[in-house]
């Protein structure tokens, strides 16, 4: 018998400001046309004043529970995605465990920025597999509106704030492919590429700073990078890419999504795209694409889905589950 983390619930949350492409013409040199064209976002939320990451976070944690049917005490463990935590310490899970009421098990974030999700869960899988924990929510969760350079119109008009949450938990399975849950997951990093996506800010300049991005030299890593861990993550489960139902893949850029999806050899109609509505919510976007995808009808019980992402760092990697 195999132990897998099995999906018991899923759920979101987005702040409730809607700000489309026609909002950055106002201030910027900067078009609705060239915005869509080049990223496929039309509009993304950003988070009102005093809205925080773990706010957001614990938000899409209790969608998570009542999805799943359980409550805050039913779970061991928080692993929480994001590069936004409100404070540089304690922890934004720390905070959330709080908000949830619950005072068992532990918890913690993990910082892999627009991969963050994918090394979450990949880490809960873990704690899952080796006995440490039974059930854990897997959250992502970013306020980047608080980073960008509002006068930088290559950075500021692509991302977005939200936050997304799976439950995770241990299931009696029979090793084979067949299995509900996670199935394989790849994870890699280079840090030479450091210079290509940062925040010029931190404990070494005493400043929250801003984002900073080379995005062509971001895009020209992307699509190669992304498919290759798809490949490796569907190649360590034992599955073929004819068999994937779901690519959900980090929401960046829509030419990015594409590109990749062709990659692998997959029509646009087996990936999730949120892009349009979210822009780039960074460790959110995925556990935000899993969310909405399934209640839009897409992912159903019993689905083979790929995720992956790429970020800072640069760090990327995949996760291959069954729904
Ligand atoms: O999530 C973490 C990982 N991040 C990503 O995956 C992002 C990857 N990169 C991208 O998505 C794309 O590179 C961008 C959407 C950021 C940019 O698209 P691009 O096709 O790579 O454009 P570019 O950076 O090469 O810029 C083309 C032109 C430049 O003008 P010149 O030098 O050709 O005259 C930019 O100054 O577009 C200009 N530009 C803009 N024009 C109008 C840059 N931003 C804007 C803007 N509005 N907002």
């Amino acid at each position: 018998m195999t132990i897998r983390a099995v999906v018991a619930g899923v759920g979101h949350y987005l702040p409730e400001r809607v700000v489309p492409n026609t909002e950055f013409e106002k201030t910027l040199e900067t078009t609705d046309e060239w915005i869509r064209a080049r990223s496929g976002i039309e509009r993304r939320h950003f988070a009102a004043e005093g809205e925080t990451t773990s706010g957001m976070a614990a938000n899409a944690a209790r969608a998570a529970l009542k999805d799943a049917g359980l409550e805050p005490a039913d779970v061991d463990a928080i692993v929480l995605a994001t590069s936004t935590a409100d404070l540089t310490f304690p922890s934004a899970a720390t905070m959330v465990q709080a908000e949830l009421g619950m005072t068992n098990g532990f918890a913690f974030d993990v910082q892999a920025v627009c991969a963050g999700f994918v090394y979450a869960l990949s880490n809960a899988n873990a704690l899952i597999l080796s006995g440490q924990a039974r059930r854990v929510m897997v959250i992502g969760a970013e306020t980047f509106s608080r980073i960008m350079d509002w006068t930088d119109r290559s950075t500021c008009v692509l991302f977005g704030d939200g936050a997304g949450a799976v439950l995770l938990e241990a299931r009696d399975s029979g090793g084979t492919p067949a299995d509900r849950g996670i199935l394989s997951t790849d994870l890699n990093s280079d840090g030479r590429h450091r210079d290509l996506l940062y925040v010029d800010g931190g404990v070494s300049t005493g400043t929250t700073g801003h984002l900073r991005m080379q995005g062509n030299q971001v895009f020209r890593h992307a699509v190669e990078k992304l498919a290759s861990t798809a490949t490796t993550a569907m190649e360590k489960a034992g599955v073929s890419a004819e068999e994937v139902d779901w690519i959900v893949p980090h929401q960046a850029n829509i030419r990015i999504i594409q590109g990749t999806a062709k990659k692998l050899g997959l029509p646009m109609e087996n990936v999730v795209v949120t892009v349009q509505d979210h822009g780039n919510t960074s460790a959110a976007s995925i556990p935000l694409a899993l969310s909405v995808g399934r209640d839009r009808g897409q992912i159903k019980p019993g689905d083979l889905i790929v995720t992956e992402a790429i970020g800072g760092g640069l760090a990327w990697g995949a996760v291959v589950l069954r729904w």
